[in-house]
Parts: structure tokens; C-alpha cells; sequence
């Protein structure tokens, strides 16, 4: 007997390490929320309740989602496009672990941490804030 076409898919596991919690999806299922591209990490937190800021609405015109990637980054996620390098690049707390949520897709296994503030350069705003506590805690 055949398996069902979902079968077969990857199933990729993100974990959170702010908040201890890893969630996972089988790729191509995820139901879009239109916040950055499909399957994003953003989009991935957003639809398990994961609070991860994004300011811009997932248009990579702000560092609001960004994140610092423990593992699987170099196999598992989408590779960095120009626009992502030079937005992440104005990030506050950059590392060489650095990216955007809204702009990394999941492909497979990813461990990342969220950075405790984060600075805001909204293109039509500007400016910065320290979004510290205010980050809501995660939904369970
Ligand atoms: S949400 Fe603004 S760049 Fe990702």
C-alpha cells in the first residue's frame, strides 16, 4: 500500500532557546499569515504563537525579527539574499549568526535564539526603541 502524498514530507523541527519551546510542521502545509515569506521563521512562531516582534510586517524593511541562529542555519534555511544582508547589517546586537525571521525560510532542523532588545529601523519611522520586557510572552 502506497504511503499519502504528506507522507514523505520534511518534517523540520524550530527550536526556541528564549523560551525552551521546538515546534514542528511538515514543509508546504503551513498555512500563510502573510507576515514575511511563507514558512519563515517569522511565519513559523507566528503561527504557533511564538511572539517575535516584526514591526514592518514581515517586508524587510525593519531588524525587529531579527534572530541569532544556534544551528542548522548553513542547511536548513533559505540562503541570505542581498535586500536581507544589507537590512540585517543595520541590526542592533549583529552577529555573524544573524538573520531576519521574516526572510529565512525553514527547510529543514534550526536552533535560534531571539536577542533581549532589538532596535527598530522602520524605513518610514526611523528611529529605535529598546523593545526589552515589553516583548510580550509567549502564547502556550
Ligand atoms: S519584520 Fe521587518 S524585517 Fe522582518
Amino acid at each position: 500500500m502506497p504511503a499519502p502524498a504528506s507522507y514523505n514530507k520534511v518534517v523540520p523541527k524550530v527550536t526556541f532557546l528564549n523560551i525552551g519551546r521546538t515546534v514542528e510542521f511538515k514543509s508546504g502545509e503551513l498555512p500563510y499569515h502573510e507576515h514575511g515569506k511563507p514558512e519563515s521563521i517569522l511565519d513559523v512562531a507566528l503561527h504557533f504563537g511564538i511572539q517575535l516582534e516584526h514591526a514592518c510586517g514581515g517586508s524587510c524593511a525593519c531588524t525587529t525579527c531579527h534572530v541569532h541562529m544556534k544551528t542548522g542555519a548553513e542547511v536548513n534555511l533559505s540562503p541570505m539574499e542581498e535586500d536581507e544582508l544589507d537590512r540585517v547589517e543595520t541590526a542592533g546586537d549583529l552577529t555573524l549568526e544573524s538573520r531576519l525571521g521574516c526572510q529565512a525560510v525553514v527547510t529543514g532542523d534550526v536552533v535560534l535564539d531571539m536577542p533581549a532588545w532589538n532596535r527598530n529601523y522602520v524605513s518610514e519611522g526611523g528611529g529605535s526603541m529598546n523593545l526589552g520586557d515589553a516583548i510580550p510572552a509567549a502564547k502556550k
